[in-house]
């Protein structure tokens, strides 16, 4: 049995108690855009993505509210992150009971909330392997771990990477990301080889996947030693535009890479934590167990959390020597990351993924069949994307219709993404909470956004 924390047994005064300073938020419009662009640095000002900004105050579940007071319904989770819904009354609890016991224990110290979380998440990994859990902030930054950490375990350097993919915007993520647009005009990372990506729409190899499973041997025989310290695939690229990565892909990209020394690494960034409604991680349709996946976003619903969930051996080579983050498993993180994957469970989130985005995917598929401009459909559970194209035959992409669907989902209430390499990919990933009835929503919105076309 636990000892249960009760907050007002932990509650004393506190020499702060009497400043009830009030903060003002200033919610008119126009001071917002203006103290952004005033204050915000160009590299974090750059990413907007409609014609005038969108400005959130307040979120409930899959549901958002701009400061005018209009709702959306949410189809970006903001970039899947959020999971379970905004202001998940049991996320909230923990984390605000979490915050009012102690905000912060460096991993110098031991504190059992993110202990409790590794185990907890390491039960939703096959059986078989003995899991470990390294917990920090952000994708990127487990991304540049698991680089790290298949270099050091392997003893090779060379990395093979696919076209397409997006694993963060630190060097060594930004090193892997196979999108010129994500891409500085820096010296990043050596030893970094990209192989064509099996979309099975837009490849150069179209459908299938034995030529590109040529094109990994290719890679490997010719631009690498030989050796390689590992692989990075997301089972279903993301920011690339939704392109899911078919599974005989993964199955045979793990052993040849295996059969050259190196590691099979999964980024579940965004195709994890039960999005893809078929599995909790979306690497598991494959059949293949990784040795090293990558989990942020979802599995904190907003707050930052990101893991690298490791075999014990691999983890092992780096047991020797120093590797520290500030606020790596912070425990109001960690608590809201507790949360996270109860609410998934005890709300069966994932079949609902499956179910809600089989409707939705259903009524894109409807409105291809109205719309010359839809040259494909497709997702997985809680990603979806619509590709535009100028012409169904050739497949040319179309960027400016998109661009002008785009602000048409806005104006009739649909927050979504536009993405993809081309950026004429719709990206349509709700929140898991989304319920059967916004289904009906959803249709009517994207409906009278492709109708004004
Ligand atoms: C697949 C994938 N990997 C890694 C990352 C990097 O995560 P973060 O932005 O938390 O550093 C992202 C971010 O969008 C992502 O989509």
């Amino acid at each position: 049995m636990l000892p249960k924390v009760s907050l007002g047994g932990f509650h004393m005064n506190s020499q702060f108690d009497h400043d009830q300073h009030e903060f003002e938020t200033d919610w008119d419009t126009d001071a917002i855009v203006a103290r952004r662009n005033r204050y915000y640095a160009a590299s974090q000002r750059a990413f907007v993505p409609y014609r005038t900004p969108l400005i959130f105050q307040r979120g409930q579940d899959n549901y958002l509210w701009d400061e005018k007071g209009n709702r959306y319904l949410d189809c970006l989770s903001q970039n899947l992150t959020i999971s379970v819904g905004y202001n998940n009354p049991v996320v909230t609890r923990e984390a605000a009971r979490q915050a009012q016991t102690l905000q912060h224990c460096t991993t110098m110290f031991f504190h059992p909330v993110p202990a409790h979380f590794a185990e907890e998440l390491t039960r939703t990994f096959p059986a078989g392997e003995d899991w470990t859990v390294h917990l920090m902030n952000s994708g990127a930054e487990a991304i540049d771990m698991a680089i790290l950490l298949a270099r050091a375990h392997t003893g090779n350097i060379d990395l093979v990477s696919l076209t397409n993919a997006y694993h963060g915007a630190t060097f060594g993520a930004q090193s892997v990301t196979g999108i010129s647009g994500f891409r500085h005009k820096v010296p990043l990372l050596g030893g970094v080889h990209f192989t064509p990506v099996p979309d099975q729409y837009r490849g150069i190899h179209g459908a299938g996947v034995d030529s590109y499973l040529n094109d990994l041997d290719g890679t490997i025989h010719y631009a690498t030693s030989g050796r390689v310290a590992g692989m990075l695939i997301e089972p279903v690229q993301g920011y690339g535009g939704i392109v899911p990565i078919p599974e005989d892909y993964i199955r045979g990209a793990a052993e040849r890479v295996r059969a050259a020394g190196g590691l099979l690494i999964i980024d579940e960034v965004q195709a994890g934590m039960a999005r893809t409604g078929d599995d909790f991680w979306s690497f598991q349709k494959s059949g293949v167990v990784p040795d090293i996946v990558v989990a942020a976003k979802g599995i904190g619903n907003g707050y930052p959390l990101a893991a690298l969930i490791v075999k014990r051996e691999i983890a092992e080579s780096m047991a020797e020597k120093f590797y520290f983050h500030t606020y790596g498993a912070n425990p109001v993180s960690c608590a809201a990351g507790r949360a996270v994957l109860h609410v998934i469970h005890a709300h069966e989130l994932q079949a609902r993924a499956q179910q809600v985005g089989t409707a939705l995917l259903d009524v894109l598929r409807e409105l291809q069949t109205r719309h010359e401009v839809i040259g494909d459909v497709r997702g997985r559970g809680m990603m979806m994307a619509v590709e535009l194209v100028k012409n169904r035959d050739s497949r040319e992409p179309d960027p400016e219709t998109m661009a002008r669907l785009f602000e048409k989902t806005r104006e009739f209430g649909l927050v979504a993404s536009k993405s993809g390499a081309y950026r004429n990919v719709l990206r349509i990933c709700p929140p898991l909470c989304t319920q059967m009835q916004d289904v009906e929503l959803f249709e009517e919105a994207i409906n009278k956004a492709f109708d004004s076309l």
